[in-house]
C-alpha cells in the first residue's frame, strides 16, 4: 500500500484529483469507480477545476458508483444519484449514458444487483476506484462481518453508520436502514483504488487497517492483500501509524 500523509484536507484532495485526472489522460476510455460522502467533496471539486482548465474530457469516461440507498428516488436530495449529479456531473462533459449508479428503488433489488455486477464485467471493469471509509472500517456499504466474497448486493446498514449519515439528513429517522452496495469482491476487482480519509476521527480506523489482522470485522483490512491501493490522508487521519 502507497501511503501519502498530505498537509491538509485540500492537500488531499488536490493529490488524489490529479491522481485521477492522469488515470482519465492516459486512457480516456477508463472505467471509474465513484464514492460519496462528506470526504470526497473537495476531490469532486478539485477535479472539476482541473477538467475546466481544458487538459481532458470525460466524453469517453464510464463510471459506476459504490452504493444507493435502499428507497431513495434518483430526484431524493439525499440520494447519491442527486450527490453526483451536483458534485459532478453536471459540471463536466460525460455522457449520463455512461454514468450507472444503483437503484435504489428497483422492484428487483437481486436482479438490480446482479445486472450492475455484470454491466461492471462487460465495460471490462473498473481501473480506478475511489473510496472512503467509515469509522468502523467498512468500504462501500460493507459493513463489518462482511462476506469477503460478497459481490453487489442489499446490505443492512450499522447503526454506526445510519449515524454518522444523519448529518445529511435532517433527522436520524430519515436516514434509510439498507442501501446496495457494490461487494468486497467488486472492490478487490478493480485494478487501483485510491482511499481518502480525513479527520482525527478516522485515525484510529485508518492504523487499523494497515497494521491489524485483515479481517472480516474491519472489511477495509482485505486492502492490505491488494497489489494497487494507494490511501491519501490529511495529518490528523494520518496520525496514529508510523
Ligand atoms: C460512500 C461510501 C461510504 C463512505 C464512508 C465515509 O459512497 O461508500 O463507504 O465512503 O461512509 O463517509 P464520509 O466520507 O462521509 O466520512
Amino acid at each position: 500500500m502507497r501511503i501519502i500523509v498530505a498537509e491538509d484536507y485540500k492537500e488531499m484532495s488536490k493529490t488524489a484529483a490529479d491522481m485521477m485526472a492522469s488515470q482519465i489522460i492516459l486512457k480516456p476510455d477508463s472505467v471509474l469507480g465513484l464514492a460519496t460522502g462528506g470526504t470526497p467533496m473537495g476531490f469532486y471539486k478539485e477535479l472539476v477545476n482541473l477538467y475546466k482548465q481544458g487538459k481532458f474530457s470525460f466524453k469517453e469516461v464510464k463510471t459506476f458508483n459504490l452504493d444507493e440507498y435502499y428507497g431513495l428516488d434518483k430526484r431524493n436530495l439525499q440520494s447519491y444519484h442527486y450527490y453526483m449529479m451536483e458534485n459532478l456531473f453536471k459540471h463536466i462533459d460525460i455522457d449520463l449514458e455512461n454514468v450507472n449508479i444503483p437503484d435504489g428503488t428497483a422492484k428487483d433489488i437481486d436482479e438490480e444487483c446482479r445486472a450492475y455486477e455484470d454491466k461492471i464485467r462487460k465495460a471490462g471493469g473498473i481501473h480506478m476506484q475511489l473510496l472512503g471509509i467509515g469509522i468502523n472500517g467498512h468500504i462501500g456499504f460493507n459493513e463489518p462481518d462482511v462476506k469477503f466474497e460478497a459481490i453487489t448486493h442489499l446490505v443492512n446498514l450499522d447503526e454506526e453508520t445510519i449515524e454518522a449519515n444523519s448529518r445529511f439528513f435532517s433527522s436520524i429517522e430519515e436516514v434509510p436502514r439498507s442501501a446496495i452496495s457494490m461487494g468486497i469482491k467488486t472492490i478487490m476487482h478493480s485494478k487501483k483504488i485510491l482511499l481518502l480519509a480525513a479527520g482525527s476521527e478516522k485515525a484510529q480506523v485508518i492504523e487499523r487497517m494497515i497494521n491489524g489482522p485483515i479481517t472480516p470485522e474491519l472489511p477495509a483490512s482485505i486492502l492490505q492483500l491488494h497489489p494497487d491501493v494507494t490511501l491519501i490522508v490529511d495529518k490528523e487521519a494520518g496520525d496514529k501509524f508510523d
